[in-house]
């Protein structure tokens, strides 16, 4: 529904901003709210975003944001999981050195593979917030999904990484 991006262009009013999402229905919400002055620096994608990061130059964008994807609790769906080993590294090929990722799910495991992996790669990463991953980071808002999450009782998490090296 675009509900973080909607935040994020709200508050900063420089920045060209890509929203990725192949659902028209959220498409057509979060274009709905769109304020005409922001119409030239917002730029919607909607296919897998992975073509997208396929088009586009490496080293591109300072900010990327994973918000809740779909969790794929079940061990034999795991490999679809969008922040897996092998996309995440079309990610970070996508990242400007210090440029920084936020990811936040409220699945656990999904949630410690990654962190894992940014433990295991800290010569070229460094994870930002490793004292607080349980409050929402500055930058970004409740989404639908995040909301969903704190009505139950798991509790939504969140990783801000940053990339600290220019090479990928
Ligand atoms: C669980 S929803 C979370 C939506 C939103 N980020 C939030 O926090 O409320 C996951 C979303 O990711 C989208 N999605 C799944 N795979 C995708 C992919 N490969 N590329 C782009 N979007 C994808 C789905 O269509 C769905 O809207």
């Amino acid at each position: 529904m675009g509900d973080n991006l909607k935040y994020m262009i709200g508050n900063d009013k420089d920045s060209i901003f890509i929203g990725c999402e192949p659902f028209l229905n959220g498409i057509a919400n979060f274009l709905a709210t769109l304020k005409e002055r922001d119409q030239n620096r917002v730029k919607i994608f909607d296919k897998d975003v992975r073509i997208l990061l396929s088009l586009l130059p490496k080293k591109f964008f300072s900010k990327i944001i994973i918000l809740f994807p779909d969790p794929w609790t079940k061990r034999r769906h795991r490999k679809r999981r969008l922040f897996n080993k092998i996309n995440i590294n079309l990610f970070l090929e996508a990242l400007k050195k210090d440029g920084e990722i936020y990811f936040g799910t409220d699945v656990e495991d999904y949630f410690s593979e990654v962190k894992n992996f940014f433990l295991y790669n800290n010569k070229n990463y460094k994870i930002e917030n490793e004292r607080n991953f349980h409050s929402l980071p500055d930058l970004l808002s409740e989404t639908k999904y995040s909301k969903k999450s704190l009505k139950k009782t798991t509790i939504p998490k969140y990783l801000v990484i940053k990339k600290k090296v220019d090479i990928l």
